[in-house]
């Protein structure tokens, strides 16, 4: 008994002041322009950045938008690609004036950049990182932090050696109806928190897009356990505010890949055009016909790839049961072929449950709100609604605020760097070492980082 008490009690949780329902603390626009008012340099300067990866990501969150919005604070002094083509039309997309390399170590010698953001494929972030960080930078990353243990503790070492910071882009963690999730769950309004049910759903549009990629290899994307859970498993983090210690997984492929009806090279030489419905046409993208088919001859990735080639090697259905050292468990699934696109999640706790089904536009509803619905036991219910942004959610503009705009308070632990970055890594690749092994796998017997019960 005493055991169990004890075990409730170190779920407590931090509480934070303010009421629960209503409006929520961030309004996207209200903070960009907040952030435009109190525009500052940091020691009078505006950081130098330059990025390597001017991919879909590169050219996108990390390009004009910024040029744009934070030429206050920021500098671009140069832009990398491996790819000559893809450098060009990258470089003249985000608009920065600015010289551009193929050379990743020329770049960093010749423009002493204060920022690397890495945006390349995942497979390569670790090198990027490492290197970024000997040659004098900081590193902002996208998630993906790393695919596999050796290349997170490779940056884990990099930390130690070099004494420079790394900022994984978790621009999930700032959609406002996340961010009021985790107030509720610090408020103790649903009592100790138990366990929690996480299913996400990709559609048959977004799913599909990453068997058509790299993200289709396990050794480039590590799976969609890495590649797209690290999401979800870094909001599990972050909400339950403790570390995974075990994970036992299932997962398999048994719809993409190998099982099509048929299959081709990529969509536009394909002669099943007219009985697949996974056809796409991606010249009708201006964009992604710039950035991608016309750049093909260097390269030979196409970013229209089958979705029912033979080498796909990742599972597209999986679900894990996740232990943490809080005693909270969590039962979690991604599926990838799904009628429409969103997610459940329900946070049980002693005292009540906060729920939420949130769906990407749902085709039957015109409400442009995210729900949240808190049940009390022997009590009332109450449901609270917070206004959808753009952009994750209006999740990208907040995280960009915060990125680049010196002293930005972070009330709610938004912000994540490696430790944050690695534990959503570590949790899928235990998921897939557990489907390897069919057994449970520790976090702690990964890399040298020892899981902590409370985060403070
Ligand atoms: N946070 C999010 O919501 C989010 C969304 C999309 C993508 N991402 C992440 O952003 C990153 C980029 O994704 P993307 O969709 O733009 O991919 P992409 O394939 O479109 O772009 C990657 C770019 O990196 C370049 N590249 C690869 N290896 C390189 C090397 N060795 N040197 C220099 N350039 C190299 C490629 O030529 C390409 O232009 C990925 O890590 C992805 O996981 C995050």
């Amino acid at each position: 008994m005493k055991d169990k008490v004890n075990a409730m009690s170190r779920r407590k949780f931090l509480a934070v002041s303010g009421a629960i329902a209503g409006t929520t603390l961030f309004d996207p626009k209200s903070q960009l322009l907040a952030s435009n008012a109190t525009a500052v340099k940091q020691n009078g300067k505006k950081t130098k950045i330059a990025v390597v990866g001017l991919g879909n990501r590169g050219t996108g969150m990390w390009g004009g938008s910024i040029v744009k919005d934070y030429s206050n604070q920021v500098e671009y002094v140069g832009l990398c690609d491996i790819n000559p083509g893809r450098l060009e039309v990258g470089s003249q997309m985000i608009g920065a004036n600015c010289p551009t390399f193929t050379d990743f170590e020329k770049m960093m010698r010749e423009t002493k950049p204060d920022q690397l953001v890495v945006t390349t494929d995942d497979d390569t972030h670790d090198y990027f990182i490492d290197k970024g960080m000997e040659m004098g930078a900081n590193i902002i990353c996208e998630k993906p932090m790393a695919i596999d243990e050796k290349k997170i503790q490779t940056i884990i070492d990099a930390e130690k050696k070099y004494g420079k910071e790394c900022r994984v882009t978790f621009n999930y963690r700032y959609s406002p109806h996340r961010a009021k999730m985790w107030e509720i769950l610090r408020s103790g309004e649903i009592g100790d928190l138990t366990s929690v049910d996480f299913h996400w759903y990709l559609d048959t549009s977004h799913g599909a897009d990453y068997f058509r990629r790299w993200h289709r290899l396990v050794e480039k994307g590590g799976s969609l356990w890495v590649h797209k859970a690290s999401h979800h498993f870094d909001l599990l983090n972050w909400w339950i505010q403790s570390d995974p210690e075990s994970v036992y997984a299932l997962g398999d492929l048994e719809f993409y890949g190998k099982n099509g009806p048929f299959r081709s090279d990529k969509c536009r030489t394909c002669p099943h055009t007219k009985d697949c419905n996974f056809y796409w046409d991606i010249t009708k993208s201006d964009r992604l016909k710039r950035l991608y088919v016309d750049n093909e001859k260097y390269d030979g990735y196409h970013r229209d790839g089958c979705v029912f080639r033979n080498d796909v090697n990742i599972h597209d259905k999986m679900a894990a049961t996740i232990n943490y050292m809080n005693g909270v468990q969590v039962s979690y699934s991604l599926t990838t072929y799904s009628p429409y696109e969103g997610y459940r999640i329900a946070f049980n706790g002693t005292k009540g449950r906060m729920d939420a089904w949130i769906q990407e536009s749902n085709p039957t509803s015109d409400a442009n709100y995210d729900e949240i619905v808190i049940a009390r036991n022997f009590g009332r219910r109450e449901y609270i609604q917070i206004p959808q942004g753009s952009g994750h959610g209006g999740g990208d503009r907040l995280l960009l605020n915060q990125v680049f705009i010196p002293n930005t308070p972070d009330p709610l632990k938004q912000a994540a760097g490696i430790r944050d970055g690695a534990l959503a890594c570590l949790v899928g690749i235990a998921a897939r070492k557990s489907i390897e092994s069919k057994g449970k796998v520790y976090i702690k017997d990964l890399t040298s980082i020892k899981p902590q019960e409370i985060k403070v």
